[in-house]
């Protein structure tokens, strides 16, 4: 995956790196390649980023179509990897640099979340990712509890339809980008558990509960 930084000031554009931006590449399946990408921003621009966003995400197939717990144990924990410990350490680094950074700078961490970590879809596509889900919901929630009062703001963004339902691969950048600004500038008062809808910012749902009917019920 490569991760970009835009640069805020006096970096020279060079025939392969577009003024403005940092762009390095690691593998989130080892959360140890995590604060090596940290110390190569601040080396470059000097400073800590105040805004960091973690989009990656992991997702296997079990390999038995219709039965949710044939993935191996060994596939959930990479992806489990990919889905919650990387984005754990990401926010460990983040929390670390700010520090740094002066009171007034706007501290923020924005995880790219879905519907999962509050509906068990009935889909056994949806099982590694659903736990990688749920689990970084849970320290984002935390973590955004205990640490807004010192100004670090912590989300996970979980863009929906107007209904409230699974927007699935009908997301859209656009309307991640115009969010993310919005969160990033600690607009709106909008809870960590920031679902949106596209041309409307925050929309607070009610918890959803779906289950497929049983083959057995009358
Ligand atoms: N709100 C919703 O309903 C909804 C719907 C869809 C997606 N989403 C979320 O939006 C985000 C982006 O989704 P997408 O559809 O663009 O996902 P995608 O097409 O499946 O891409 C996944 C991204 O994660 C990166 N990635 C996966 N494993 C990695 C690893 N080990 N190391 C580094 N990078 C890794 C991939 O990098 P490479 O390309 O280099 O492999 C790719 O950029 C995800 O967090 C996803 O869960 C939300």
């Amino acid at each position: 995956m490569d991760i970009r930084w835009r640069l805020r000031r006096g970096a020279a554009a060079t025939p392969t790196r577009p003024r403005g931006f940092l762009s390095l590449k690691a593998d989130f399946s080892k959360p140890d390649s995590i604060p090596s990408l940290f110390a190569a921003v601040k080396d470059e621009f000097r400073a800590s980023s105040s805004v960091v966003v973690y989009n990656a995400a992991g997702r296997t197939l079990p390999p038995v179509k219709e039965s949710v717990l044939s993935t191996p144990a060994e596939t959930v924990v990479s992806d489990l990897i990919v889905n919650t410990i990387s984005p754990y350490v990401a926010a460990q680094q983040a929390v670390s640099g700010w520090a740094s950074l002066p009171n007034e700078a706007k501290k923020t961490f924005i995880y790219t979340g879905n519907i999962l970590n509050v509906c068990a879809v009935p889909s056994p596509m949806m099982m590694t990712l659903g736990m990688g889900k749920s689990a970084s919901a849970y320290w984002i929630g935390l973590a955004d509890n205990l640490y807004s009062t010192q100004g670090f703001r912590s989300f996970c963004a979980d863009e929906r339809y107007e209904d409230g339902a699974l927007k699935g691969m009908a997301i859209d950048g656009d309307a991640h980008a115009d969010f993310y600004a919005q969160l990033a500038a600690h607009e709106g008062n909008v809870p960590w558990h920031a679902t949106f809808v596209e041309d409307e910012g925050y929309v607070g749902f009610k918890l959803r509960v779906e289950r497929r009917p049983s083959r057995h019920s009358t």
